[in-house]
Order: structure tokens, then C-alpha cells, then sequence
């Protein structure tokens, strides 16, 4: 079967190689991959800036969808044919995940989607929604879910609540489709005014292009009648904290996800304490949160926004094309 391989670190050292077709063991099935999506960890992964000891080669990509062709002994829970996406922490099955459960995770340390062929513990696996494309299927187990983390397992999004998404990539969009799904009012901010008109289109309420409004916090404040926003989708980190910080409400969560803008500065954490604020670190889903997303997907026959989606020989492109970050939503790749 072809594979793509990170053979070094650099985008230009990912190579399609020829690896044998596994075999499913006991409990386990066989799955032909039909599309995979990247996240921002891929490109970080890639670079070597994720983890730079990550031992190589090593096939990228966390997120995935297949079709089951073969079932091993004792694999009762999915038939032939079912399409399904392998769990981003194949051992975070519900509850608390344990460090080893998060050091155990798909596109690195262990082998990822971007492969003809895969084998997978029917345990880390769950049934995607009907309506998707497989494209669309694809891009729910790291960026959909970590933000679903956010708002329904970590938080308690409901009707009413104010909830801040920074900028407009994979886990910005979907926490927008979700909170607005709950019945929240959204407010969107993006560096570029065409992907915050492309936001108004998916639900967005209230839009702020951040580079023309550094002080962003001070426009959710008027928006909020100055009581601050529920939750902040905090995907900037370091960066944009300060702001985040200005513009939750008392008691509010900032969820913190990502490190778009750094992971380290001199900050003022007296607000935390003062105001009673929720800082709470997210880090993707269990497989019982990824179900319970899914089904509230095809419930309400949600759509992801695919940016783009490139064939297998021109991945290399995908990854270029998310470091330039002209996207908003997912990339996502075809297989076979
Ligand atoms: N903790 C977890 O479980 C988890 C899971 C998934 C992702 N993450 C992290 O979350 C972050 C986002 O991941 P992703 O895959 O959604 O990334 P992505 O699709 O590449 O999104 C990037 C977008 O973020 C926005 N952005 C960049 N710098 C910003 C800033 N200073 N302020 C506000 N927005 C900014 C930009 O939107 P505009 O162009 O609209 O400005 C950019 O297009 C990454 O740091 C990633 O590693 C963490």
C-alpha cells in the first residue's frame, strides 16, 4: 500500500512510500481510508516543532475516515462496509484521560491516517454521521471535537450564553456551528474581513477583525453590554490571553486550546482570582464525547466547512497551503 512518511522534519520531507497491507488482529478490523484532514499540531509535527524528538518515520495525520473491508477474530462491533474514524487517543476511551492515554496519540508517536490501509482496535473507533461526505466525516475527531470539549463536556453551553471564537480555522468554525447549535450568540473575530463575511454565513452574530481592533476586548464588553463574554475559544494562548482575559465575564471559561500567538509572556493573572474566572486546558476528546458529538451532528445534519481538499500525490501542498493560513475551516486530503 502507499503511505506517506516523515522523513525528516520539513513539509519537503514528506514522502510516499510502499508499506505492506496489515492484517487485522483479534478485536481488530482492517480499514480502506477514503479522506483525512490536517490540523494545525500536523504542521507543528511536521516541523519538528510539536515534538522534536518524535522518533521517525512516522505517518502523519490524526484525522481520518476508512471503510471497514476486513474484520479480525472477535471483532463484533462494526460490519463490512460501516465507514468509520479511529479516536485521536486510541486508549481515552471515557472519563478522565490518563497521561499515558495523551502520550499515545495518531500522526505521532504512533502511525496516523494518511495511508491507503489501516488497522484499528474496533475500540477506537466510532460510526460517522451518514449525511457527510467523506471529506466532511473526516474532519471531526481532532478539531470538531476538541471544540464540542469545550462548550458540552468541559463547559455547559446553553441558549443564550455569549461565546467568543477566535479567529476562523478547524476548531474556531466548529465551535461556532456548535454554539450556535446550542442556541448561543456568537461573536467571530479573524484578521481578515472576506473569512469574517464567510462567518456571518455559518451563524456568526457580531464580527471583529482583530488587526484593525487590537483591543478586541473592548468591543465584546459594548456587544455584552459590558458584562463580558460566557466562553472564549482560546486559541491564540499567550498572545491574545490578555485580551481574553479583559473580555470574559465573571465566572466566565476560557478554554484554552491552542498557541497560535505563543505559549509563554509576562502576564497579569489578577483577573483570574478577582473575577472568578475558569481557565480550563482542553485537550481534544474521549471516544464517549466524540459519539455524543456525532450523534448531535447528524441530529441536526451539521456541515463542516471544508476550505479545500487536495488528492493524495499533492499533500505536501495541503500543509503548505495551512502554513500560509489563507484558510478558514478544514483541509482535507482524498485517499484512493
Ligand atoms: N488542545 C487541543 O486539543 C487542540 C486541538 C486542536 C487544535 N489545537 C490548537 O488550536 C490552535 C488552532 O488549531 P486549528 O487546527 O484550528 O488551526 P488552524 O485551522 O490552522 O487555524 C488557524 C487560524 O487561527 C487564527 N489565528 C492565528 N493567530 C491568531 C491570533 N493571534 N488571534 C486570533 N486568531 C488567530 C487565524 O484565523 P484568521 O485568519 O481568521 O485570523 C488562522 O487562520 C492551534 O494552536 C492548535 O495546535 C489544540
Amino acid at each position: 500500500m502507499k503511505a506517506y512518511e516523515i522523513t525528516a522534519f520539513g513539509i519537503d520531507h514528506l514522502k510516499i512510500v510502499e508499506r505492506e497491507i496489515p492484517q487485522p488482529g483479534k478485536g481488530e478490523v482492517l480499514l480502506k481510508m477514503k479522506a483525512a484532514s490536517l490540523n494545525y499540531r500536523d504542521y507543528l509535527m511536521v516541523e519538528g516543532k510539536y515534538n522534536p524528538k518524535l522518533k521517525l518515520p512516522v505517518i502523519p495525520l490524526s484525522d481520518g475516515v476508512g471503510e471497514i473491508i476486513e474484520t479480525g477474530a472477535g471483532a463484533i462491533k462494526f460490519k463490512k462496509g460501516e465507514r468509520v474514524s479511529p479516536i485521536f487517543a486510541p486508549s481515552w476511551i471515557a472519563g478522565s484521560p490518563t497521561i499515558q492515554d495523551m502520550r499515545q496519540t495518531l500522526g505521532g508517536p504512533l502511525d496516523g491516517t494518511l495511508c491507503e490501509y489501516m488497522v484499528v482496535h474496533e475500540s477506537a473507533l466510532v460510526s460517522v454521521p451518514e449525511h457527510l461526505s467523506d471529506a466532511e466525516a473526516a474532519t471531526l475527531p481532532c478539531a470538531a471535537l476538541t471544540a464540542w470539549s469545550a462548550l458540552f463536556v468541559y463547559g455547559n453551553c446553553r441558549p443564550g450564553d455569549t461565546v467568543v471564537v477566535l479567529g476562523t480555522g478547524g476548531v474556531s468554525v466548529f465551535a461556532l456551528q456548535f454554539a450556535k447549535m446550542a442556541g448561543a450568540q456568537v461573536i467571530v473575530t479573524s484578521s481578515s474581513n472576506e473569512k469574517l463575511a464567510k462567518m456571518k454565513e455559518f451563524g456568526a452574530d457580531h464580527l471583529i477583525n482583530y488587526k484593525e481592533k487590537p483591543e478586541w476586548a473592548k468591543e465584546i464588553r459594548r456587544i455584552t453590554n459590558m458584562s463580558g463574554a460566557d466562553y472564549i475559544i482560546e486559541v491564540g494562548g499567550a498572545g491574545t490571553l490578555e485580551q481574553s482575559l479583559k473580555a470574559v465575564r465573571m465566572e466566565g471559561t476560557i478554554s484554552l486550546i491552542g498557541i497560535l500567538a505563543g505559549s509563554s509572556k509576562d502576564l497579569n493573572l489578577l483577573p483570574v482570582l478577582m473575577q472568578n474566572i475558569k481557565v480550563q486546558g482542553i485537550l481534544v476528546g474521549s471516544r464517549q464525547a466524540f459519539e455524543q458529538m456525532n450523534q448531535a451532528i447528524a441530529a441536526h445534519k451539521l456541515r463542516p466547512l471544508v476550505d479545500s481538499i487536495y488528492p493524495f500525490a499533492e499533500a505536501a501542498q495541503a500543509w503548505r497551503h495551512l502554513a500560509s493560513q489563507k484558510h478558514a475551516g478544514k483541509i482535507c486530503i482524498t485517499i484512493g
